[in-house]
Order: structure tokens, then C-alpha cells, then sequence
């Protein structure tokens, strides 16, 4: 029934949780986890999401709950090669480049799914060029977990855009930076924009002739110097279309001649010093196409990885060496503490603020290639 709850609704339902939490807590929510937690919740769910925070406000290292946040890469592999991608540059980071199968991501999902509330099936590469992707959905939709992806649109033909509202999905993100040929396939290179247009409009109208709610959609805009002048036409647009919400992005970019640099979309350097409060270790479960298990979705390279799941169980790794070192890293942070050189990838993150200064030591992964990385000033 909940599913069928009109938008407005769900709207509105999503303003008032979300001004809660930003007068409560000073944290500001996303729609698809509001979402998740009003109609994707269980008693089990809910008391593990107690757990785990009150875990990590002790500052356990070694923990009983488990994860309430999936991020599941359901394949590596990609159609196109958006320049600052690493996988659209081709770099695999020492893993084999494949698609996770129905069989492999049902015995993950088996293991954490009663205390998942959300899986985003996607980390690095295009999710629907993996043909079980359609099968994996309805199996997490089946543990009544919140489904979402981000795809770049090129595989939305008619066809699998009814596979894909059929398949129950809850929240699709379409990644198209331009509103012109010229403009799109600068960032997006081997696609075509008058296809995804196409693509997009297939989507939304498949749900319609389909008769469902489900699933809510993005249209993602990363905004560069070369489509800045773009943004405002291409929202109009959106809309008109049927799609739900338009968001313009900041990009990571290696170069800054790619910055836009309009009033609307000035961009700042990043400061990773404001994100010192990491709880990914106790909340997240990240899981890559080889099955290798991450700290978080920033990480890349296998030897970086944390553990393998598919044949191995998910409670031993969620308290191995590499979790609990990592948690340990960010409790001493938090505390004030002299942090321990750890040999893990989490001593050098940005984002945990293990790492004294950004400021003072510029990222510069010759690996990635990211050099800077910017974040929306307005
Ligand atoms: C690596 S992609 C994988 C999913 C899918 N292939 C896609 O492009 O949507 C994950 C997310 O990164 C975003 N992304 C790609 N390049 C970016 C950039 N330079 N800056 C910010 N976000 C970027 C994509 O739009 C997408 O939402
Ligand atoms: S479409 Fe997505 S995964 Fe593919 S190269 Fe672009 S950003 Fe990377």
C-alpha cells in the first residue's frame, strides 16, 4: 500500500523528516534515505540502526551489528569514457573487470539483507550493461530493501526500461551533463545525447503506461564550463519530460580549465577537514563487482580492499583486522588522540580527516588521477 502513496505525499512526508533532522541533529537527508527508512523499515531493521550508531558512539572496534546501508557494485565495466572516471579511463585498479551474477549477489544479499535498507547498485561502471541486474533488484526488493542506481542512459531502450520499472526499483538516477550534442559528449564520451534523450523519455514512460509510482527520477547534471549556460534550459526541460527532481552537480575535475565559472555554479577547493566524522565502517557494506569488500566507495584499488565475500561469511570480515583497525583510526580522531600509522587506506583519507591537512599536502594520486576535488560554495 505504502508503495502506492502519491508523491505529494511522499513529499511532504520527506519536508517534515527532513527539517526534524536538520533542527535536531544539523544533518540534512536525502530523499531516497528518508524514503528507505519510512517504508523500507522493520523492527530488526530499526534496532540495528540503533545499534550500529550507539556502536560507534562507544567506540567499538569490534561490533555486533551489521550494516543498514548497501553499496553494491553490480558490474566494473562501462560503454563509455568520461575522462575523470577512472573506470571510463580504463583503469581496472588490479581487479578482474566483470559483472557480479545473480547467483553471487543473491548469497551476499542472504547474508545482510534483513538489515539493509537501502542498496545502491552501483559504484564504478554503468549497472545496466549486467543483464541480472534486472533479477537482483526483485531479489532485494524482496527483503523490502530501498533499490536505487545511477546510470549514464544509453541502455534505456524501451524494452529494458520496462524490464526495469517491472523490476520494482525505487529510484533511478540518469547522469546527463548537457542539454546539445556539442555539450554532452565533451564529458560523456561514446554517447550519444538525442539517444539518452530518448532513453530518458522511455523511462518515464514506462512507468506511466505501466501504471506505477515507482521509480522516482533523477536527472543528474555535473556541471562544467562547458554546459554551465545549460543548466537552467535543461531543467525546464526535465520537468516537462515527467522526470522528478533536476540536480545540478559539482564535478571532480583534473583540470581546472573545466570549472564553470559563473556566480550560480563557483566552485570552492574541497576542504575534507569538514567531513571528520566517518561512520561508514559501522554503517556501510561496500561490496565491488570481484567481490572484494571496501571501507567505502572512495576506495578503488584491490590491494586497498578489506575482504572478499561471495564465498566467505560476512561477520568474521565485518570485524577482521582491516574493519577494526579502521574503526579504531576514527575513534582516536573523534577523541582528540594521537591517531596510529596503520598501513591501511583509511590513515590517509580525506574524508574520515584522519589525514592532518589537505591544505598542506594536495591530493595528487597518480592512480586515480583526481588532483582536485571541488565542492559546490552556494
Ligand atoms: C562512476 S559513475 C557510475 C554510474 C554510471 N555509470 C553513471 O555514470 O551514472 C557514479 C557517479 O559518478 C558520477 N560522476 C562521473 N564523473 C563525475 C565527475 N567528474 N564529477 C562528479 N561526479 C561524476 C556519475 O554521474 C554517477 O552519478
Ligand atoms: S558512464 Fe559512469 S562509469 Fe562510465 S565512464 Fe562515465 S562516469 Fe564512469
Amino acid at each position: 500500500m505504502v508503495r502506492k502513496l502519491k508523491l505529494s505525499v511522499r513529499l511532504f512526508l520527506f519536508r517534515l523528516v527532513n527539517w526534524v533532522s536538520r533542527r535536531f541533529f544539523a544533518s540534512r537527508l536525502s530523499f531516497s534515505h528518508v524514503e528507505a527508512f519510512l517504508f523500507n523499515n522493520s523492527f530488526r531493521k530499526f534496532i540495528n540502526f540503533l545499534h550500529a550508531h550507539y556502536e560507534k558512539y562507544l567506540g567499538k572496534t569490534e561490533v555486533k551489528s551489521f550494516p543498514y546501508l548497501f553499496v553494491f557494485e553490480v558490474t566494473n565495466v562501462c560503454n563509455l569514457k568520461c575522462p575523470f572516471c577512472l573506470t571510463g579511463k580504463g583503469i581496472s585498479g588490479g581487479r578482474d573487470v566483470r559483472h557480479m551474477s545473480f547467483d553471487e549477489a543473491k548469497k551476499i544479499i542472504d547474508q545482510v539483507g534483513e538489515y539493509i535498507y537501502m542498496m545502491q547498485l552501483y559504484t564504478w561502471g554503468e549497472p545496466l550493461l549486467n543483464k541480472d541486474i534486472y533479477r537482483i533488484i526483485e531479489y532485494a526488493k524482496s527483503k523490502n530493501i530501498f533499490v536505487m542506481i545511477s546510470t549514464n542512459a544509453t541502455m534505456l531502450n524501451k524494452v529494458n526500461s520496462e524490464k526495469l520499472v517491472n523490476s520494482g526499483i525505487d529510484y533511478v538516477m540518469v547522469a546527463v551533463d548537457g542539454g546539445s550534442n556539442e555539450t554532452y559528449e565533451k564529458y560523456r564520451v561514446g554517447g550519444n545525447y538525442e539517444k539518452v534523450l530518448e532513453n530518458v523519455k522511455n523511462l518515464v514512460n514506462a512507468r506511466r503506461t505501466l501504471s506505477k509510482v515507482h521509480p522516482f527520477v533523477e536527472w543528474q547534471f555535473i556541471v562544467f564550463r562547458h554546459n554551465e549556460h545549460e543548466v537552467k534550459q535543461v531543467e525546464a526541460m526535465c520537468y516537462e519530460m515527467g522526470v522528478n527532481k533536476f540536480t545540478p552537480l559539482p564535478a571532480y575535475v583534473e583540470d581546472e580549465s573545466w570549472l564553470p565559472v559563473g556566480d550560480e555554479y563557483k566552485v570552492e577547493v574541497f576542504n575534507p577537514e569538514r567531513l571528520m566524522n566517518c561512520d561508514r565502517p559501522w554503517t556501510h557494506l561496500n561490496v565491488r563487482a570481484d567481490d572484494g569488500v571496501a571501507p567505502c566507495c572512495y576506495e578503488f584499488k584491490k590491494e586497498d580492499d578489506f575482504g572478499t565475500l561471495v564465498d566467505d561469511a560476512f561477520r568474521p570480515i565485518w570485524n577482521n583486522h582491516h574493519f577494526r583497525t579502521s574503526r579504531k583510526l576514527i575513534v582516536q580522531k573523534r577523541k582528540g588522540l594521537e591517531v596510529d600509522k596503520e598501513d591501511i587506506i583509511c590513515y590517509e583519507c580525506l574524508t574520515s580527516g584522519i589525514r592532518p591537512s589537505f591544505i598542506d599536502s594536495p591530493v595528487e594520486s597518480s592512480d586515480t588521477g583526481l588532483k582536485i576535488a571541488i565542492k559546490n560554495v552556494g
